[in-house]
């Protein structure tokens, strides 16, 4: 394994890389962020306390916790579990915390399934296009909410929901985190619920396996028809995070394009099977480990392909701009398009001034290669666009600046360390190129 470098000046919010370095070594793939949203949130349904063990440590599960503290809940910690009791959470409740807005739609299924009003912030589009909530409305409605809006903010209130049968197809397809919250809030419903064109994701799976655990009865999850036979007690449950597929294939995306041999552990293989096919095609070597280990052994020279993300079981929209920037640097043209964020392209300008090669052919991208990359000093607009970002400083040669750090802190624990620790060059502070160069 090679020793982190940490040989170029950056501030708190500012990542600084020296590209052209191969990656070894083993990196651990942290709990899933986008599994823990709704697990949190279903916290609210249980009549004890919940256990939650292998949270990661990122900000919008941050802001989660403040706005399930903002509902009312007490949270505690247990030896490695975080526990929620959501007891003394009745009447009306408010959620203020700055942070939670995206996350905290969540918490509308089941603060209503508990009858408690609810005042939330109303999400707003942002970096990856526009993010609207008429599928999570129109399902919580079916439920019998009364749903409102006030400015900028969400009013929902329900007397006792009824079971029902609720479509959860958008334009793009299904929404996931509506499938989330209409699965929570018919298990409250009374009578039997029939969710049609349901996401098939796995932390939708996740979010059922745990209902089921907590004594509800759900069928279906992971396909397009999930029903539930509501209102049965629910108790409280110690559930562990699944481990977080975007994370492991953010590290299969950053292999790809650095080129080298790294130990990916804690993968949930079954989940990857798209990515890993992309990543074959694109002429790495990734072979199955152990249970839940990879191994990727890349040249760092990449061959072109195309893929178009589309949702479970297809080609992750979360991982469309990592895997763009390692085929920057790929053998011929590679087309990329995403359908379900048609719209997120944001990070192409910044590939650009890296000297990649792309253009945006009206809805599909084209990407020639192999470009060659200089060092350049882009700024991040999203979460999965500043992974991209860094994993093109990867490839580029001498020194870069990534801005907008705290994107990738939304998502991703302790991303740069792990990137460190398989010999990337990264450094974030002053403090540690000094010890470094001493
Ligand atoms: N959509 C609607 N109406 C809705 C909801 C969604 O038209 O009411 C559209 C969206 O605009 C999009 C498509 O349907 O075009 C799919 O959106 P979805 O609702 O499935 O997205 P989400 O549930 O808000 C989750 C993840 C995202 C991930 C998407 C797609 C969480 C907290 N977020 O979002 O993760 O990209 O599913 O897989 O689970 C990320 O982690 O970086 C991230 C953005």
């Amino acid at each position: 394994m090679h020793a982190a470098a940490t040989n170029a000046r950056s501030t708190g919010n500012a990542i600084a890389i020296v590209g052209g370095r191969p990656l070894a070594g083993t990196v651990r793939v942290s709990g899933s962020k986008n599994a823990s949203l709704p697990l949190l949130a279903a916290s609210l349904l249980a009549d004890g306390p919940t256990r939650l063990r292998g949270l990661p440590d990122v900000l919008d599960v941050a802001g989660m916790l403040d706005a399930l503290a903002d509902c009312g809940v007490a949270i505690g910690r247990e030896g490695d579990a975080l526990t929620l009791d959501p007891s003394t959470v009745a009447g009306e409740v408010e959620v203020v915390s700055p942070g939670s807005s995206r996350g905290a739609i969540c918490l509308l299924g089941p603060l209503l399934a508990r009858g408690v009003s609810v005042s939330l912030p109303r999400p707003g589009g942002c970096a990856i296009g526009p993010r609207p909530i008429d599928v999570h409305l129109r399902a919580l409605r079916v439920f019998g909410a009364e749903i409102t809006f006030e400015g900028d903010r969400i009013l929902a209130r329900a007397g006792r929901l009824r079971g029902a049968e609720i479509d959860l197809r958008g334009p793009h397809g299904p929404s996931v985190t509506a499938t989330a919250n209409a699965l929570m809030a018919a298990t409250a419903a009374e009578g039997e619920s029939r969710l049609s064109h349901a996401a098939r994701e796995p932390e939708v799976v996740a979010l059922a396996r745990a209902f089921q655990s907590m004594g509800a009865e759900v069928a279906g999850a992971g396909t397009d028809t999930v029903t539930v036979r509501g209102g049965r007690p629910l108790r409280g449950v110690a559930v562990d995070i699944p481990p977080d597929r975007i994370e492991a294939g953010t590290w299969l995306c950053a292999a790809l394009a650095a080129g080298g041999d790294v130990r990916i552990e804690n993968v949930p293989i079954a989940e990857l099977n798209a990515v890993l096919a992309i990543c074959r095609d694109a002429g790495a070597s990734v072979e199955r480990v152990a249970s839940d280990a990879v191994r990727i052994v890349t040249s760092g020279h990449p061959r072109a392909v195309s893929v178009t993300a589309a949702p479970h079981p297809g080609f992750p929209t979360d991982l469309q701009a990592p895997l763009t920037a390692a085929l920057l640097r790929a053998d011929g043209t590679s087309a990329i398009d995403d359908a379900v964020f048609p719209e997120r392209f944001g990070h192409l300008d910044a590939f650009r001034r890296f000297g990649g090669r792309v253009v945006d052919a009206g809805g599909e991208v084209r990407v020639s290669g192999p470009a060659r990359l200089r060092g350049a000093e882009v700024d991040a607009g999203d979460l999965r666009g500043a992974a991209a970002l860094v994993i093109a400083a990867l490839t580029a040669e001498g020194r870069s600046v990534v801005t907008g750090k705290s994107h990738l802190d939304r998502g991703y624990e302790d991303f740069l360390g792990k990137l460190a620790a398989l010999g990337g060059a990264v450094t974030t502070s002053v403090t540690e190129r000094l010890a470094a160069a001493s």
